[in-house]
């Protein structure tokens, strides 16, 4: 007999019985669930709908559910169909009428939206933990390579030296904002919906707040209508979740391209690459390219939340349920993606000569001859097209600027002088860009310090 069996005369379809069930993944969700109940059911004990035997019963039946689960003997029951009727049913065997009481002035409408805002509260607290050990894990290494030169790109041609440590931090930017808006999204999210009830709230005199301290809520949704209709911390979450893979998967598309032979700027260790089953030199980077693949999934379950939610009246949808799958789903993706690729940067073999050679090569310096001559009088546009001619020289030549001699130079220009070997060397081209947010030694050293602290001021 259904929970809900009341008014109906015949059976659930089997296949309706399947179709609608959602206890094989909301199953997920047991310890929220028991901890909703248990809250509530103390606050109905408060104000004396439920008395003190029936709420110390259910509280203990509802505790001993937990351990059961927990040791793995519960069996659930598809005909129960979510995770709120098995707990609701399996307390009742336990502990007889009193069990049948727990539901009072509450529905599932409420009470899946309490249970899905508390795991994320509870996953989110998780992936900051992970985020930080791997914002450290960039710094650390940002920090091994203020002086490892490489080029700097657009287009994905060779434009400007860097280092690598710049190139690092400026995934740390994008991870240190990761964090931030996971943190905004948390703060949304935690307030209590429950006293909601099913869309209208209760004619029962709910202490909601007591509700909500209890389980650590910053306080309770306002209206009851959006306490059960709103799914936007979900939607929070998963967009959050969305911009930190994409920032992953860029960086892993550059990892990627960097262990190809033809960029040779790192190689991944043994244990974080693969084989080939039929080429014996292979040595892929798998991991690199699974978390930029896996990317996708993440932005599906975004924009499949998203479509979900855009035609629905109020308030509360079965439609809805279908929010759980794409949360667990990027929860999952999201943690074991940052988990895998701390240890992978790691391990990483940096190849800094590749790095220098491909700097060198590639007239990186060219802007920096250009604001040679600027610097001692060539208005720049006439500079640049000084420098523009003699690259198309080089070019034919196959030489690099630093290769010409001054003779040459000062053919074309009389104010090159001896110094502008200096101005053109890879090194000083980095360290004499020396302003805040550039990437001279100097001031990478600094913004890695500042990076350090303003990580130490998200995390919670
Ligand atoms: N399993 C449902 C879900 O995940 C719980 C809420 C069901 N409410 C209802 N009125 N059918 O959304």
């Amino acid at each position: 007999m259904k929970l809900w069996g009341g008014r109906f005369e015949k059976a659930t379809e089997g296949l309706v019985e399947e179709f609608h069930s959602s206890i094989r993944f909301d199953q997920r969700l047991y310890q929220q669930d028991i901890a909703g109940s248990i809250a509530h059911a103390r606050m109905l004990g408060s104000i004396e709908v439920l008395d003190a035997q029936e709420t110390t019963a259910i509280i203990a039946g509802l505790e001993e559910i937990l351990g059961d689960i927990q040791r793995g003997v519960v069996e659930f029951d598809v005909s129960a169909e979510d995770i709120h009727m098995n707990v609701e049913k399996l307390l009742t065997e336990r502990i007889g009428e009193a069990g049948k009481k727990l539901h009072t002035a509450r529905s599932r409408n409420d009470q899946v939206a309490l249970d899905l805002r508390l795991f994320l509260r509870g996953e989110i607290d998780q992936i900051k933990d992970l985020l930080q050990v791997w914002i450290d894990t960039l710094l650390n290494l940002a920090a091994e390579h203020t002086e490892t030169w490489m080029p700097g790109y657009t287009h994905l041609q060779r434009a400007q030296p860097v280092t690598l440590s710049h190139h690092l931090l400026a995934y740390v930017q994008m991870f240190l904002r990761d964090l931030d808006r996971l943190k905004d999204a948390r703060k949304r999210l935690n307030v209590s919906p429950l006293g909601s009830g099913a869309l209208a709230a209760t004619t029962f005199p709910l202490r909601r707040e007591m509700v909500a301290a209890e389980l650590a809520f910053d306080g309770i949704t306002r209206n009851s209508l959006d306490g059960v209709s709103d799914r936007d911390f979900a939607l929070d979450f998963l967009a959050a979740g969305s911009i930190l893979m994409m920032h992953l998967s860029r960086l892993c598309e550059e990892l990627v391209l960097w262990s190809s032979g033809e960029f040779a700027f790192v190689e991944m260790d043994d244990g974080y690459a693969t084989g080939s089953s039929i080429m014996p030199q292979k040595k892929n980077p798998d991991v690199a390219e699974l978390v930029r693949g896996k990317t996708g999934r993440v932005y599906g379950a975004l924009l499949g939340l998203l479509t979900t939610m855009k035609g629905l009246p109020l308030a509360y949808n079965k439609d809805m349920q279908e929010d759980k799958e794409p949360v667990f789903d990027t929860v999952d993706t999201v943690k074991k993606s940052l988990l895998v690729m701390a240890p992978l940067l790691r391990t990483m073999r940096v190849r800094k000569e590749e790095m220098y050679r491909a700097a060198r090569g590639g007239f990186t310096n060219a802007t920096d001859l250009a604001d040679y001559l600027a610097a001692k009088g060539v208005p720049f546009r006439e500079a640049h097209e000084i420098v523009g001619r003699l690259v198309l020289h080089c070019t034919k030549r196959q030489i690099g600027l630093e290769e010409l001699s001054l003779a040459e130079y000062r053919e074309i220009s009389v104010v090159f002088a001896e110094d502008l070997y200096q101005a053109i060397s890879i090194e000083q081209c980095v360290r004499r860009r020396d302003i805040p947010g550039g990437p001279g030694p100097d001031a990478v050293r600094q913004a890695i310090m500042q990076s350090r602290e303003e990580l130490r001021g998200l995390v919670w």
